[in-house]
Order: C-alpha cells, then structure tokens, then sequence
C-alpha cells in the first residue's frame, strides 16, 4: 500500500473538501477513511486527480501513513468524535498525531488531549473556519497541542491555509484546548458581527425607505472602507438578491426565525463563567432566541409601540450615522472577544498571543476584515494592553463615531427599532469609561439584606453597615 504523508477520517462535505485540499498540495500524499466505505471510495473516484490512498478499515487507515502518523478528524462533534479518537488509539503508536478539525467544546478537548497524551499520542483540538469553500481553498485554522505536535503539524497546516498579505493564516494558539476556545469566541464574534449588520439593514431600510437593493449599493460602498469585510461583502450580496419565484427581494421572503448551531450560546456561557461581559455577542444570541419565537412574537405583535413614526429628515446624513454606529459597535464586540480570550488564556494558563490571532482571522474565516490589522498592532504596540478598546487606534476611531453612535441609539429608541446589540455595545462603552458606577448602590443594597459587606474608596478594609432604624453605624468586619 502506498504510503501517505497525513490521513483524514469522516469524509462528509467539510472532511472531504479538506482532504482534498491537502491533497492539492506539493509533496502531501493522502490516506481517507469513513465508517461507511462507500463514501471514501465515491470520494476517490470523483476526484481521481487528488491519488487518494483509499483504505476500509482503521488498521489500513494507520498502515497507510508514514510515521509519525497524522490523521485529521472530521466527524460528527460529540460521540463521533469520541468513537474515532478510541479507534485511533487502538491503532496508532506514542508519538503519532491525532488532529480533531471538528466544532468540539473546548472542555472537551481537555479532556481528550488528557486521555490520549497518556497514551503517548499526541491530540491536537483545531479550530477550523470558513465552512466548506474555506476548507477546500485555504481556511483559517486555530489548532491547539503541544509543541511537539505543532512541529510536524505546522509545516501541513500552512500548507493548507488560507493566505493573507503573504501569510498563512494559522498558527500554535496554544497547548490542549486553546485551539477550540479561540474558534469559539471567533464563532461568538461573528454572531455579534453578524447581528450589528443585521442592525444596521434594519435601521437604513425603515428609516429611509431605501429598498434591499439600494441598501446593498449602501454595503458596496461601506466595503471600500474601514468596514470592508467578507460579512458586509456577503450581506450585499444576500440584500441583492430577487426570490425567482415570487419576483420580491429575496430577504423579503425568507422567514426571519434566526437558528444556531450552538457555537454562540458556548461563548456566552463560558464568559459568563469566566465573568467576562460580553454583552455584544449576549444580545447578538439573545436576538437570534426572540426571533425564533413565533408564538410570543405573535402573542406581542399588538403592544404598543411610540406614537410617532420614524421619520429621518437627511437620508444621507443617517446612512453615514449608521455607518459609523456599526463600526464602533463592531470594536466594541471584538473588544469584548479579545477579553474572553484573554480570561481564557488566564484560566487555563495559554501563552496566547493575542496579536497572532487577529491576524490568523485575516484569511479564510467568516469574520476576516481589513479592521484585524488594526487590532494585530494595537497589541504589537502593548502586549498588555488590558482592554482593546482603549488601544489609541480604537480610542481615535470611538472619538470620531460616538456622536453618530449616540444619535443611532436614540432613534433606535424613540422609534421602537430593536438594535440591542448597538445599544448594548454603547451601554458597555459607558460603563466602561464611567468614573462612577452605581454598582455602589448595588454594594449598598447587597449590604443590607444579605451582609455581604462592602469596601470603602477611602480607607482599606472590609465594612458593614447597621442598617436598622437610622442608624448609619459602621463597622470594620476585616480591617487590616
Ligand atoms: P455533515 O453535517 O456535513 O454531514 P457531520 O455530521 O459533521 O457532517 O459529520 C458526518 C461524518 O461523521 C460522516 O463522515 C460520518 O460517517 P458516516 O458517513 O459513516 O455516517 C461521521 N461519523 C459520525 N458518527 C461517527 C462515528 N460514531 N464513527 C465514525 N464516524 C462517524
């Protein structure tokens, strides 16, 4: 049997498009294996010119593959994933790679990294973007795993990536889980990308009346700027397009109940366990959840709304107003990404470079944007920096777009168009940047029914009030 330099095992669309991928690349020879063998045999014989080393069974599969042995899965995440890592390790030797290209939980790979390395393989959690184009022509690829495995898989994995100015885009995020954490929160991102778009449609077509097609000239325009990115590129494109059947624009027919594989809800409910506000891709999820509700909406469709239409006196002016809404809503959603990922990093102890991921998402992915160059300096500049926002890029472009920002908001809010995702990002800022907080009151209430205690901003310490009758006595519980 011919010998093959990586194997790929799950040979649905993603698995194949990526084996042949790796297939079209100089010097890689590869083996394909799928539980049902009819798929590995139509696979290769569709594709003739990619030489696959076609095999039946797992012990083939490993035969097949030269040593160290690399294999890619991608199957079903969850049990399927699990059932082809024990078939693996059955079959495979210490020293050889098993790469899991799948969407695992990040949780999930720690544990797997865990139980193979014990065995002396290595397991490699990879985040893998840009859906099946992306897999077969170069996506952005986020693996995990130790060094040692990075050393044999680096070389294959730029091989495959997609290019940005020059560079592949993929790069060692960091050991065991690292890889699918940070595809998570990129998968988080592109929710609340994905919404503020969204957003900015909503506010452009109701409050001038331009149709779909005109909004997406508007979307054309915006992508030679700042703002140009593959999501603002595509909703053009979907803004375009005209139902065949009904002659209507085709947004105009599709039903607006928003689904979701689940990638969203992972980053919010990881961030929240990390106690990170991420309230951007919150919303972002949250409104994908009010719009799939039908029976509530319904049940809503009555209530009443403000008296007053929505009338916009200078079109042009409040295009440009969203214009810049979106893009500062948009720092703050990435802002809020970088934070995860930072807290991330701090948990699990990942040496993530913050800038070389910015710039692995530059190619490939659903998110790329000319912006995360912007980002890769800002931390070029201070890899410290402890809020991205506050990077003087972002501050200058906040400066130059918050008045607009503002007056969007308030439209949104005296015309009743939903926009929770501008103003939330918008209500952060201001937390953000305030120099006072009511969560002192917050404290204060907190001390009163429950003695949960409080600090003071002018002595060190740990009080609790008395709060009975009015009386205002102050004990120091912890002073020190
Ligand atoms: P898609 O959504 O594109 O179909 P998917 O559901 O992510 O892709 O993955 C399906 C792949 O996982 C298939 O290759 C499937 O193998 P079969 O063709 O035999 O169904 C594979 N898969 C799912 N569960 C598996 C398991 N327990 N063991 C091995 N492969 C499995």
């Amino acid at each position: 049997m011919a010998q093959a330099s990586i194997g790929v095992v799950g040979l649905a669309v993603m698995g194949s498009n990526l084996a042949r991928n790796l297939a079209s690349r100089e010097g890689n020879t590869v083996a394909i294996f799928n539980r049902t063998f009819e798929k590995t045999e139509s696979l290769a014989t569709a594709h003739p010119e990619a030489e696959f080393v076609t095999t039946g069974t797992y012990e083939e599969f490993a035969a097949s593959l030269s040593k160290p042995r690399t294999a890619i899965i991608m199957v079903q995440a969850g049990k399927g994933t699990d059932a082809v890592i024990d078939a693996l390790t059955e079959v495979f030797e210490p020293g050889d790679i098993i790469v899991d290209g799948g969407n695992a939980l990040y949780t999930d790979t720690i544990r797997r990294e865990r139980d193979v390395r014990a065995k002396g393989i290595n397991f490699v959690g990879a985040g893998i973007s840009g859906g099946e184009e992306g897999a077969l022509n170069g996506p952005s690829i986020m693996p995990g795993g130790s060094a040692e495995a990075w050393e044999t898989l680096g070389p294959i994995l730029r091989s495959i990536a997609a290019i940005a100015e020059g560079e592949p885009c993929v790069t060692h995020v960091g050991t065991d889980g690292a890889g699918h954490f940070v595809k998570m929160i990129h998968n988080g991102i592109e929710y609340a990308d994905m919404q503020l778009i969204a957003e900015a449609y909503d506010l452009i077509r109701q409050g001038t009346g331009l149709t779909p097609a005109e909004i997406a000239e508007v979307f054309v325009e915006w992508n030679t700027g700042e703002l140009e990115s593959y999501l603002i590129e595509i909703t053009a494109e979907v803004l375009k397009q005209v139902d065949a059947k009904t002659g209507k624009p085709l947004v105009d027919v599709i039903l607006d109940q928003a689904g979701s594989k689940g990638t969203g809800v992972w980053t919010v409910q990881t961030a929240l366990d990390l106690g990170v506000p991420v309230s951007g891709i919150a919303e972002a999820v949250f409104a994908r959840a009010v719009s799939s509700k039908p029976a509530q909406r319904a049940a809503a469709a009555n209530l009443p709304g403000p008296s007053t239409p929505f009338v916009v006196a200078d079109k042009e002016a409040f295009i440009e107003d969203v214009r810049k809404a979106l893009y500062a809503s948009k720092i703050i959603a990435y802002s809020q990404g970088f934070d995860a990922i930072v807290a991330g990093a701090e948990q699990y102890g990942w040496d993530i470079k913050k800038g070389d991921i910015a710039k692995i998402w530059r190619g490939g992915c659903i998110i790329r944007a000319r912006f995360l160059n912007r980002i890769t300096e800002a931390y070029a500049e201070n890899p410290g920096l402890v809020a991205l926002v506050t990077a003087p890029y972002f501050t200058d472009a906040i400066a130059g777009t918050q008045d607009a920002w503002r007056r969007v908001v308030a439209s949104a809010a005296q015309s009743g168009i939903p926009t929770p995702a501008f103003s939330s990002s918008l209500a952060y800022y201001d937390g953000l940047r305030a120099p006072r907080l009511p969560a002192a009151v917050v404290q204060g209430q907190r001390d009163f029914f429950g003695a949960h205690t409080y600090k003071r901003v002018d002595m060190d310490g740990t009080f609790h009030t008395l709060w009975s009758g009015d009386r205002t006595e102050v004990s120091a519980v912890d002073s020190h």
